[in-house]
């Protein structure tokens, strides 16, 4: 089978309003805007306001994404959202979206950490390059400044809130995902963690009186883990591609940290204009800091036609996740399309077609069972009072309840 090409059509973002600068944080915990500056590169973050949630915000920048594609959310077939701090454990906050959004597709949500938007792009491309689906919107959000604990200077002054959203369109174009190399030491799991909210640990007062519901993190261990995993996973991801790092046009990294960008491109041999940072603004969004990063280069026109991209990012799990993507032309301006593709579009077509009938015979049958259902329910009353049982159809659909 052959596979098709799977090109961001569409992007969008969204920062909460509220900016809190390093100064700021002086006057929270004991640290100071210097000692932040120099070991982190960041000097301000977007934290969301009480009434924001992960899926208000998710829904925010997939709407820009939306726009941009020239969809509507109904156009949609399938919605990734990463994150790791949802509105919910239950219902699952991509569910939410979807339904915020109006679309009418499936939906699901992916935790990966700080990965989780490349391992949603990387996901979202396999339904694509299958044939499987059409339009994937990804999303990676983060509202983590509810899951921080202020007093806390190791973590506190890390990180922001954000969302990035980019849909995948299904091209004829070779453009999109190239390669990938995904990953996950679980051994590691314990230096990035919340300790207290799942089913390790049971939710009471005394739990929450150390402070287990909030985000707790080994830099260092974590630092090690990035500095070592970040060249490792470029190299690989480029090996797969059958490219070298003289080939990649823009760095996306993680930004996480600039010393660990910094080490990173280093080992790499990666010159600093190749790299696209914007930590300083943002602090480490975590599953939203690569498409923040992604949408931003493309707002400073850092991207032109064929270019390859590649991003490369670590995070809790411990995980990884890297990705080289080759920039396509915008919908519209596809060039002549071969024979072979003319095939892609006449089997598109015909699932299509499919999917309707299919989906006009299941109505069909949900409206004919639930007014069976109602009758029989209705009419429960009249069989009862003269000692009848249920017509089949009744009975079945009234089990089924
Ligand atoms: O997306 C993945 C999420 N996590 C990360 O990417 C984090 C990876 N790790 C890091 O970025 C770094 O390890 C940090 C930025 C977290 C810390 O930097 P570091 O250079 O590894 O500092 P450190 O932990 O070795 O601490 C150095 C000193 C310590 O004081 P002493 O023991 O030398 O007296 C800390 O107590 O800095 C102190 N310190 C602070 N001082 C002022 C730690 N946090 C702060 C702070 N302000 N906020």
């Amino acid at each position: 089978m052959s596979l098709r090409y799977s090109q961001i059509s569409g992007w969008g973002k969204y920062v909460p309003e509220k900016v809190l600068t390093n100064f700021d944080l002086e006057k929270m915990v004991d640290t100071n805007d210097e000692w932040i500056t120099q070991r982190t590169g960041i000097k301000e973050r977007h934290i969301a306001d009480e009434a924001e949630t992960s899926s208000s915000m998710a829904v925010a920048a997939a709407k820009k994404a939306l726009d941009v594609a020239g969809l509507q959310a109904t156009d949609l077939d399938l919605i990734i959202v990463s994150t790791s701090s949802p509105d919910y454990l239950v219902p699952i906050v991509s569910s939410l979206v979807q339904d915020k959004l109006g679309a009418t597709c499936p939906a699901f949500t992916l935790v990966t950490g700080c990965t989780g938007f490349v391992y949603g792009l990387v996901t979202g491309h396999q339904f694509i390059a299958t044939g499987a689906y059409d339009n994937v919107l990804v999303i990676g959000v983060e509202l983590i400044s509810k899951f921080l604990d202020w007093t806390d200077r190791d973590t506190c002054v890390l990180f922001g809130d954000g969302a990035g959203a980019v849909v995948l369109a299904a091209s004829n174009t070779p453009t999109g995902v190239k390669s990938f190399d995904l990953g996950s030491d679980g051994a590691k799991g314990k230096h990035l963690i919340v300790p207290g909210l799942g089913t390790a640990t049971k939710i009471d007062h005394a739990m929450i009186d150390r402070g287990e519901q909030y985000l707790r993190m080994n830099g260092r261990e974590v630092f090690k883990f990035a500095t070592r995993v970040m060249p490792k996973s470029t190299l690989k991801v480029l090996e797969n591609a059958g490219m070298t790092v003289d080939d990649i046009d823009l760095l996306i990294p993680h930004q996480a940290n600039a010393r660990i960008i910094d080490l990173a491109i280093r080992r790499l041999g990666i010159p600093k204009e190749k790299v696209f940072v914007n930590l300083h603004k943002y602090g480490n969004t975590s599953a939203a800091s690569i498409p923040l990063a992604l949408i931003e280069a493309i707002e400073e026109g850092r991207l032109k036609e064929g270019d390859h991209i590649c991003m490369v990012s670590f995070g809790a799990g411990l995980t990884w996740a890297s990705t080289v993507v080759q920039w396509g032309q915008p919908l519209g301006q596809t060039a002549e399309v071969a024979d072979e593709d003319l095939i892609w579009d006449i089997n598109a077509l015909r699932k299509r077609l499919a999917r309707t009938s299919t989906s006009v015979r299941v109505k069909a049958r949900t409206v004919l069972d639930e007014t069976s259902y109602k009758a029989g329910t209705l009419m429960l009353p009249l069989y009862t009072s003269v000692g009848k049982r249920l017509p089949w159809w009744s009975r079945k659909n009234s089990r089924k309840k």
